[in-house]
């Protein structure tokens, strides 16, 4: 279906209760004339640093950085695309949405994708029907009831069973209308090496579909279910719809508990996620593999802010976690460690165990740092004192990614102990004097630069005080003035939208959105005049002299004194400026 317009987009826009809408997600509480406070929802925190403004309905976390519009909250919190996100607040808040003129090329990729979807959902409805109705896959259901299984967590999960005739998904599908090409894209058939004849992909097998948030199916993972066969499993292509290191397995099923539980756990495979979510363990997502990708960290950042990572404790499990603690580090994720005995799998232990011992033993999941130094020192040759370095060479590592906590303590203390160091120098081992704040209090971002900051302090006061800043944004010179693309857009984008910011931006702006919304909520924290403005204009100047001064050296041109008198001309006034202000406030 064709894109939506941009007048419906700003129909639902105009028709959202910002309010409303977050307070669904986190308690807020009125701190300014448009300004309200709350608890992130994106990352855990003890103190609000969450801003939402009811007009202008944007949101910005000064501690973690999230922000953007309505339509950017929605797609977040509900992990859907952006057409997505405006279907559902259309619904929410009664618009009914129109769709615009597609080119043609846009209208063919569409209608492509859209086909390929329909195969691929009437392919798992079908292997799903065969594995309880066909009586070759009576050995499926054997197996998923010898590992424990449930008919209810099965079918919940789309579970199939792909026949094993080399033709007959061909068979059946060219009969009701899809050419080969559909049939080859969609990733059920493929074309033989020996004779060029196109065969099922997936024959014989267990098939896990994988589903987008919305529950479309894009492609599927397909397990042997005898051991003659080489490979254990055999996945759909890699292509523009089925992206493993992008996608969880049980995203869509696990998502409304992961956020109100405010943790998500991260198993391997696809048995895994089922055993644990009948096992009432439904935040359970899968990585299908052990690589936890990038990409998929950041899903997994969309659907809680805590991640419980219940891998395999093998040296392959063992790798993805380090990797996963580094990228969880970057983005503000508390990373906690499930314990399991060396060489089991989940789906294993709670058939070996029970439902109760495995949420046992989830509820005691140790924070990363600890389960890591534990690990190091386990492994570590204390004998010697080289051994003992490489230890703590090791160990630095986990040290530093830990803000003064109690845990830093305890893990200083620990292993002080063991390597028989003193505390003083493992205390200052990776110690890092940035870092502030509790024990799971998330590291903030990177200071901005100054310029940056001159920069947005100056566009937030234009927009604190309208009138004066539609002004100053007029005097101001886009090149000169700005230094980074994306505050120039803005800059740019405020002169002709200095009152309703966000009114008239679409999908693909989503860096400018989040910007704008920075702006905007700084403006309502803003001791803002026009006396404060003129200030931060001239502030503005003078790092553009200072930026053409150096500049004006560095290519040893004359124009320097020049310059060099502006910049003590501007000096001055901002000491008059500043002067003022002070007076008026
Ligand atoms: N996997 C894969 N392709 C492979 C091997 C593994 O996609 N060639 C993914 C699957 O998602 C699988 C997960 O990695 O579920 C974990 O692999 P493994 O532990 O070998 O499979 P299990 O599903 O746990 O198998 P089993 O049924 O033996 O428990
Ligand atoms: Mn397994």
């Amino acid at each position: 279906m064709a894109r939506y317009s941009a007048d419906s987009r700003e129909q639902v826009r105009d028709a959202i209760d910002m309010l409303d809408l977050v307070s669904a997600r986190t308690e807020l509480r009125r701190v300014g004339a448009n300004s309200h406070q709350g608890l992130c929802p994106f990352h855990e925190e003890r103190t609000p640093s969450f801003n939402v403004d009811p007009l202008k309905k944007v949101y910005h976390c000064f501690g973690c950085g999230a922000g953007g519009d309505a339509f950017r909250f929605v797609m977040e919190t509900e992990g859907v695309d952006f057409p997505g996100a405006l279907e559902l607040l259309a619904d929410r808040y009664g618009v009914t949405l129109e769709r615009e003129q597609e080119d043609p090329a846009a209208a063919a990729r569409r209608q492509r994708r859209e086909r390929l979807l329909e195969v691929l959902a009437r392919t798992a409805q079908y292997y799903a029907r065969c594995l309880w109705e066909a009586d070759e896959a009576r050995h499926a259901r054997t197996h998923l009831s010898e590992r424990g299984l449930g008919e209810e967590v099965v079918r919940a999960f789309g579970v199939g069973y792909a026949p094993s005739a080399w033709d007959h998904m061909l068979v059946r599908w060219r009969r009701a209308g899809y050419s080969d090409q559909d049939l080859r894209d969609a990733g059920v058939a493929q074309r033989s090496a020996r004779d060029g004849s196109l065969y099922d992909r997936f024959r014989g097998r267990l098939m896990f579909p994988l589903s987008d948030a919305r529950g479309r199916v894009l492609g599927f993972g397909a397990r042997r279910l005898s051991d003659s066969h080489p490979a254990k499993y055999i996945n759909s292509p890699e292509s523009e719809l089925y992206q493993k290191r992008r996608r969880l397995f049980g995203a869509d099923r696990a998502r409304v508990e992961a956020a109100r539980a405010g943790e998500v756990i991260v198993v391997e495979g696809y048995t895994d996620v089922l055993a644990l979510h009948q096992a009432g363990l439904t935040a359970t997502v899968g990585l299908m593999g052990t690589a936890l990708a990038e990409e998929q960290m950041s899903e997994l950042a969309r659907l809680a802010p805590r991640v419980a990572l219940a891998l395999d404790a093998d040296a392959s499990g063992q790798e993805a976690m380090v990797r996963a603690a580094r990228v969880a580090a970057a983005r503000s994720l508390e990373l906690r460690v499930v314990e399991l005995p060396a060489g089991s799998d989940p789906a294993d232990l709670v058939a070996a165990e029970g439902a109760d011992a495995m949420r046992t033993r989830v509820q005691e999941s140790v924070p990363f740092a600890r389960f890591r130094a534990q690990r190091v020192l386990a492994g570590a040759e204390l004998s010697s004192a080289d051994g003992r370095d490489r230890a703590l060479s090791e160990l630095r590592e986990v040290l530093a990614e830990l803000a003064p906590s109690a845990l830093r303590e305890e893990l200083v203390r620990m292993v002080a102990g063991r390597l028989g160091l003193s505390e003083t120098l493992v205390a200052s081992l990776g110690a890092t004097p940035s870092s502030a704040g509790g024990v799971t209090t998330a590291r903030s971002r990177e200071p901005l630069d100054r310029r940056e900051e001159t920069e947005r302090a100056f566009l937030a006061l234009c927009i604190a005080v309208p009138e004066e800043g539609r002004r100053a944004l007029a005097s101001v010179d886009l090149e000169r003035h700005f230094t980074g693309a994306m505050v120039r857009r803005a800059a740019a984008h405020l002169r002709t939208n200095l009152v309703d910011p966000l009114a008239g931006l679409g999908p693909e702006d989503g860096e400018l959105s989040a910007l704008l919304a920075e702006l905007s909520l700084r403006a309502t924290r803003l001791p803002a005049d026009a006396g404060t403005l003129k200030v931060q204009a001239l502030q503005l100047e003078a790092a553009r002299l200072d930026r053409e001064i150096a500049a004006a050296r560095a290519g040893a041109r004359l124009d320097v004194s020049q310059l060099a008198t502006e910049r003590v001309e501007v000096r001055a006034a901002l000491d008059n400026a500043m002067e003022e202000a002070m007076e008026e406030g």
